[in-house]
């Protein structure tokens, strides 16, 4: 069996791509015992999947939606009904505990034929007051952006503010992608997404957390920016920050926190800030109040054109801007 047959399937199971939208049509049906067998080993059955389970309510969802596929087939693999009983037995002891664990899932990003990113991430969109404990869209735009264009990083001190779960700044590091970076913090100002970046940060690398090799993590408020240590950091060169202007009550405390870096700087830095445009309106307003501070902002050509190496869903619009003083 091509080891690969179901390779665009296991990309979108890994990453919990939405089930409607998966590549079914890849499928040559009808699929044999053994075929259905090595599908389910390649999803379900994934050592990473085994170590690291994605949302369980997601896997039930797969399963079923196979189930359905193969409705007409007068065999179903024992493994296909196995892994739905799984799902559906820790269902039940899901809904008997609301431990922190249920609310908590794996999520794992290709990067390259058999190099994950794999991150933990809450299984709602706004838990624990913040809105950073998952990975947004805007995120993976940002960084195929990035991987298409390795030479914006050369030699750059990256600082990302904003960075929620981790996904760029542990992207940036990774020893595979030999990115030409430097230094790389990334920051948030919820308590949880820290703690979440930290755990997300040990789970991808093997080295001390004080080595240069890794990500480094703070907690960074952009109102508090004035009492943050920078001494114990490298002088930042890049800015990154996606989808961090959906909330117009905190564009004083983003312009702030602004000013101080390229300030600290002498300008000697840029921004890529990479935004879901939900609203017009609300990111209109976000780059008038930056004119206002008297930066350059330019919006980088072609981002939709960037190779994806992330499963996207495209469904809303992704801009990135250069922002320079
Ligand atoms: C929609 S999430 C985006 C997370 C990540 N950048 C991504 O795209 O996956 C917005 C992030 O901005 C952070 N944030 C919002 N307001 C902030 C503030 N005033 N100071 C620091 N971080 C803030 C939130 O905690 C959250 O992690």
């Amino acid at each position: 069996m091509d080891s690969n047959k179901f390779g665009k399937l296991q990309q979108q199971f890994l990453c919990c791509y939405p089930v409607n939208k998966m590549a079914w049509s890849t499928l040559e049906l009808p699929l044999e015992l053994e075929a259905q067998r090595a599908l389910i080993a390649a999803t379900c059955g994934h050592p990473l999947n085994q170590r690291y389970p994605v949302r369980r309510s997601y896997q039930e969802a797969f399963v079923k939606r196979l189930m359905h596929l193969l409705k007409d087939h007068e065999e179903l693999h024992d493994d296909i009904y196995d892994s739905l009983c799984g799902q559906l037995a820790k269902a039940t002891i899901d809904a008997s505990t609301t431990t922190a664990a249920s609310q908590y899932a794996y999520k794992h990003y290709m990067l390259l034929p058999d190099k994950y990113i794999t991150l933990r991430e809450s299984t709602s969109f706004v838990s624990e007051g913040t809105t950073g404990l998952c990975t947004w869209e805007a995120a993976l735009v940002l960084a195929d952006y990035l991987l298409a264009h390795p030479s914006l990083l050369q030699g750059k001190n990256v600082l990302e503010l904003g960075a929620g779960a981790g996904l760029l700044g542990i992207l940036l590091k990774q020893p595979a992608l030999q990115l030409p970076v430097g230094q790389v913090l990334i920051t948030d100002g919820s308590a949880a997404c820290v703690q979440l970046m930290r755990e997300n940060i040990a789970l991808n690398f093997d080295s001390d957390p004080s080595d240069a090799a890794t990500p480094q993590c703070a907690q960074l408020r952009w109102h508090e920016i004035s009492q943050f240590p920078w001494s114990q950091y490298a002088a930042p060169d890049l800015l990154l920050a996606a989808d961090v202007i959906y909330d117009d009550t905190q564009f004083s405390a983003l312009l702030e926190a602004l000013d101080a870096i390229y300030e600290l700087r002498g300008n000697r830095c840029e921004m890529l800030l990479a935004s879901t445009v939900r609203n017009v309106d609300t990111v209109h307003e976000f780059m008038q109040q930056l004119e206002q501070h008297r930066y350059q902002v330019t919006p980088c050509a072609n981002v939709s054109a960037c190779a994806s190496h992330f499963c996207r869903d495209h469904t809303a619009a992704v801009q990135i801007v250069c922002i320079k003083r």
